[in-house]
């Protein structure tokens, strides 16, 4: 099923072979001020390619939410250039970025941030809530990402009857849900027992082979290790994995 719903402009055009990076990160550092001032991430270059399932790793304190926050256009780096889709953020103001937040980026947390007492489906809808479209628009297309998932049978069930497995597949539902140009997954296992975890991870294969990109931050190797490329961070730098 198709729906009107705007997509998100191509990041390059005909005349144009070679498509603009989805994320571009320069010489970027996050300094949190105090006494002493914390180094958390130091002279971070990374690009990320449309359709790439980056994972980025590291141990507690290396740096990972820091980055993530920066990623998501939730925090600003101290310095340094960050170009989501080709388009410097730096300059831009807060109401700029959260509207470039809600369009271009879908977040999968660790734990799920579902709505207790809505539906699966009214979950997957609050979050086009924003979007200038009709009420049956943003049903056709919360009913699509929830096939896409593997959840058509449970769109009438509350969150609390579900296993976490289903409830973290609600949430990346809900995050495809805008067709964000990265979704950005900080430790999508890590409230998951062995057996919902690779039910998580076998959805990003299939998402990453039908063209999403996908980073995904996590201490976990064997999370790392399921994506196309890896990365490491520690003390706030990074390097291949
Ligand atoms: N708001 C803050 N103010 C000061 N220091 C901070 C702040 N947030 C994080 N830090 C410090 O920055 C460093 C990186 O923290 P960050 O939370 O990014 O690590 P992490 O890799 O996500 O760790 P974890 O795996 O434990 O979540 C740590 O030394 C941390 O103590
Ligand atoms: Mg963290």
């Amino acid at each position: 099923m198709t729906t009107d719903l705007p997509l998100v402009p191509p990041a390059s055009d005909a005349n144009d072979p070679a498509p603009l990076p989805v994320v571009e990160l320069i010489d970027v550092h996050r300094s949190y001020p105090g006494t002493p001032e914390v180094l958390a991430v130091r002279g971070v270059d990374l690009r990320i390619e449309p359709g790439e399932y980056l994972s980025i790793v590291g141990p507690s304190g290396s740096g990972k939410s820091t980055l993530l926050h920066l990623l998501g256009l939730l925090d600003r780096p101290t310095s340094g250039v960050y170009r989501l889709d080709g388009q410097d953020v730096a300059e831009l103001g807060e109401a700029a970025r959260s509207g470039l937040r809600g369009r271009r980026i879908g977040f999968v947390f660790q734990t799920f941030h579902l709505i207790g007492g809505r539906t699966v489906l009214d979950n997957v809808m609050l979050s086009m809530l924003y979007q200038a479209v009709p009420r049956a628009v943003r049903k056709a297309r919360a009913v699509e990402v929830l096939e896409q998932v593997g959840l058509s049978g449970r769109q009438h069930f509350l969150p609390t009857k579900l296993s976490g497995g289903e409830r973290q597949r609600v949430a990346i539902a809900r995050a495809l849900a805008g067709r964000p140009s990265l979704l950005l997954a900080d430790e999508p296992t890590g409230n998951l027992d062995h057996q919902n975890a690779s039910g998580v991870l076998d959805l990003f294969d299939t998402l990453h082979a039908d063209g999403l990109t996908l980073a995904v931050i996590t201490h976990d190797d064997q999370v790392s290790r399921r994506a196309e490329r890896r990365v490491r961070i520690s003390d706030g730098e990074l390097s291949p994995a």
